[in-house]
């Protein structure tokens, strides 16, 4: 699926004295399979974006394409089903608004209401949990006796288990331990690349972007200032630095080397790996 926005703007309690413009002729295309970031400041807009994307919000003025569909201010809720269908958003904090007393049972509530085939959803689901690390009697047991990492994971199973095109998620290691963390963004990343899904992630984790990300669309008060590469990003300091952005740790490292040896690799890296492999052919060219 290929989402188009098209001068999308959102304006919050129009027409009452709290009204708040805070997407503002948003322009720009989401392709398939493609692996997005969404970031910049608190309230810049980046959570009233994607929730455009399933009809949670529709666009004050603008419109969105979805394939052939269109979203305006006008679109009736009965094709917003077909798009939530295929467009899963997993919100903050998923885990608050886990209900139902059995994994299984909470798993399947939504694909319920969506008429999909139960055991395909509960293949899914149960080899995403596997994956996971999970215990196989997992779908008997209840999530409320859980930890936090292990409630997020079944939230977000819940929403994978759908097998949506286009996977949403907005700071979804927030708060979690290193380990809960690094599980779910390999688990994020291995479903762009083994199956094509398109991936929109909302974050503050440089680390991240630099690792996973294939295009970085910046917000700022309500409007997308950028679009580009990791790579062109961290390439420019000064830039990320006004932007008020972190610095991967990566980049700041290879920075320190550079500068405590006045010396300039002819690009950034963005993952230890390469970091290392550029550090051993220059150590090579210098003896
Ligand atoms: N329900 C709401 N009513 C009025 N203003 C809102 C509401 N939700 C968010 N806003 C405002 O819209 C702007 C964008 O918010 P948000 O999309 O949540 O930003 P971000 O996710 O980047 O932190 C902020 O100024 C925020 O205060
Ligand atoms: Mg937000």
């Amino acid at each position: 699926m290929t989402v188009n926005f098209n001068q999308v703007s959102y304006i919050y309690q129009k027409g009452t004295p709290f009204e708040h413009l805070a997407l503002k002729d948003i322009e720009t295309t989401f392709q398939q399979g493609k692996y997005y970031a969404i970031i910049g400041q608190t309230g810049s807009g980046k959570s009233t974006l994607i929730q455009h994307f399933n009809g949670l919000l529709k666009p004050s003025t603008g419109k969105l394409e979805i394939d052939d569909l269109i979203i305006s201010h006008k679109t009736k809720d009965k094709i917003l089903k077909q798009v939530r269908k295929r467009i899963g958003v997993v919100f903050q904090f998923p885990e608050s608004q886990l209900f139902e007393d059995s994994v299984e049972r909470e798993i399947l509530f939504g694909p319920k209401n969506f008429n999909m085939p139960v055991e395909e959803v509960k293949a899914r689901a149960y080899q995403l949990l596997i994956d996971f690390g999970f215990n196989r009697d997992i779908l008997q047991q209840s999530p409320f006796q859980m930890s936090g990492g292990q409630m997020r994971k079944i939230a977000l199973t819940s929403i994978l288990a759908m097998d949506p095109d286009i996977v949403i998620l907005d700071e979804p290691t927030a708060g979690l331990d290193p380990k809960s963390r690094k599980q779910i963004m390999e688990m994020i990343k291995k479903l762009q690349v083994e199956q094509n899904k398109t991936i929109i992630l909302v974050t503050h984790e440089m680390n991240d972007v630099a690792k996973y990300v294939d295009e970085v669309k910046i917000m700022k008060r309500g409007q997308l200032v950028e679009a580009c590469s990791p790579r062109r990003l961290f390439s420019d300091l000064n830039y990320v630095n006004q932007m008020h952005l972190d610095v991967p740790d990566v980049v700041r490292l290879q920075r320190d080397i550079e500068n405590k040896y006045q010396y300039e690799f002819n690009k950034i890296a963005l993952t230890e790996d390469e970091f290392i492999e550029m550090y051993k052919e220059w150590q090579q060219d210098e003896r």
